[in-house]
């Protein structure tokens, strides 16, 4: 750590900023890690996923806030309560319980209401012949599908999104830019979890709310407290990371119209289409940093206890000696064992729903939307946010009435 000779990752400037995978490929290419703004970003395939798995390694949960100068106060405190940056037995507690509630059958008798949201929203669109696509589809379909599955009320759907999304910054590499926001965001939030929960105590419903709160091993039940970080969790996991996934998909395949004619012509490529996606262009770029509870070498290379490494997944997944021509979008690709949901223990607890949404979404999309191509500039997040995609993407299309 610390040689002259690595290079450096630079993951504010505007090169990266305007094309990261272009910035990664030379770097990769030339070596397996490079320095960055908060430690050793890692870039190849083989490494990144034997560091995803590595037991000496936790997420750093607080201390990636003290990284950016917050070391104390409400954010602090949300941090230390969510799954993702829980540890050990802590971590497995919780876990456990909320798998009880989140299960694969759960996501499968889910389908259906999926697909009828994302046919009503591209009726929508079949009016017309062009449109904002984050504005008509991504936003409003991650929104209410993940809103229908947690058991949030349609009446103040979009207020808790929108909170949930501001909470989501602390995911990010700016936080402390947006610290108003994200507390303002937090009072609201817990007053209305609070709220819902005294509810659906009273009188259960078919949704995860319902289910978390009667999920019970061994006697064991989650707390109120444990109850309500997992509801800012799984609505801050789970909604702009589907928004900017089905963004960088549309733009993706804007790129690549034979792709999309082919999935038109075989929708029963859905399944791989939602996995080449997740590879291409995924939302969750940079992956989650980990820190080094106990000093390890890699390759020569000597990380102290305490060193903050970025396994940058959305470059594992462009690594050449994994993936056949992995620049290029490719839906009949039959193994794409991406990295972008993660790996180890928090491996991402919502891919199931995140799959149905996207293996549902595209093929619905490409069989009603002919043609697509962008009629503007559209607007892109920087890579550092803690989501990467597009926030404006305005298209047209030849829509299938
Ligand atoms: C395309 C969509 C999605 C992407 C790209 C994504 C990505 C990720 C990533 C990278 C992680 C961390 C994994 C690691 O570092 O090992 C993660 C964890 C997590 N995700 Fe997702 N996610 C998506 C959708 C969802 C959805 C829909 C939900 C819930 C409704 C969700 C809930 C979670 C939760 C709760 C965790 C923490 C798991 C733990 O720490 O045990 N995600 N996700």
């Amino acid at each position: 750590m610390g040689n002259p000779m690595t290079p450096f990752l630079d993951l504010y400037g505007a090169d990266f900023r305007s094309d990261p995978y272009g910035v990664l490929a030379p770097l990769r290419h030339q070596t397996w890690h490079a320095d960055c703004a908060i430690g050793t970003a890692v870039l190849r395939y083989s490494d990144v996923q034997a560091l995803l798995a590595m037991r000496q390694l936790r997420t750093p949960g607080a201390e990636f806030l003290a990284m950016q100068g917050i070391t104390r106060g409400p954010l602090v405190e949300t941090m230390r309560g969510f799954l993702l940056n829980a540890d050990g037995e802590a971590h497995h507690r919780v876990r456990r319980l909320v798998g009880k509630a989140f299960t694969v059958r759960r996501v499968e008798d889910f389908r259906s209401t999926v697909a009828e949201i994302a046919d009503e929203l591209i009726d929508q669109m079949a009016q017309t012949e062009q449109a904002d696509f984050v504005c008509a589809f991504a936003e409003p379909f991650a929104l209410r599908v993940l809103c229908r599955f947690v058991g949030i009320p349609g009446s103040v759907q979009a207020d808790v999104i929108e909170w949930t999304a501001d909470v989501g910054l602390l995911f990010g590499f700016n936080v402390a830019q947006h610290i108003d926001r994200i507390e303002s965001a937090l009072r609201n939030l817990h007053g209305f979890i609070d709220e819902l929960l005294s509810l659906r105590r009273c009188a259960p419903r078919n949704d995860l709310l319902s289910a978390l709160i009667a999920a019970e091993e061994g006697g064991e039940l989650l707390t109120d407290g444990e109850l309500r970080s997992m509801v800012i969790t799984l609505l801050s996991a789970g909604h702009g990371t589907v928004q900017h996934q089905l963004g960088n998909a549309m733009s993706a395949f804007m790129a690549h119209p034979q792709q999309w004619e082919l999935l038109a012509a075989q929708p029963n490529l859905a399944i791989q289409a939602a996995e080449e996606v997740v590879r291409y262009c995924p939302s969750a770029l940079l992956g989650v940093p980990r820190i080094a509870k106990s000093a390890f070498a890699l390759h020569g290379v000597d990380f102290p206890s305490g060193a903050c490494i970025l396994p940058v997944t959305g470059s594992a997944n462009r690594d050449a000696s994994v993936f056949e021509a992995a620049d290029t979008l490719d839906i009949g690709r039959r193994r794409s064992t991406h990295l972008t949901y993660g790996g180890g223990i928090h491996y991402c607890l919502g891919a199931a729903l995140a799959r149905v949404e996207l293996q549902e979404a595209l093929p619905r999309l490409a069989a009603r939307l002919g043609d697509p191509h962008p009629t503007g500039p559209g607007e892109w997040l920087p890579p550092t946010e803690a989501v990467y995609g597009p926030i404006k993407l305005p298209i047209g299309y030849q829509p299938v009435r």
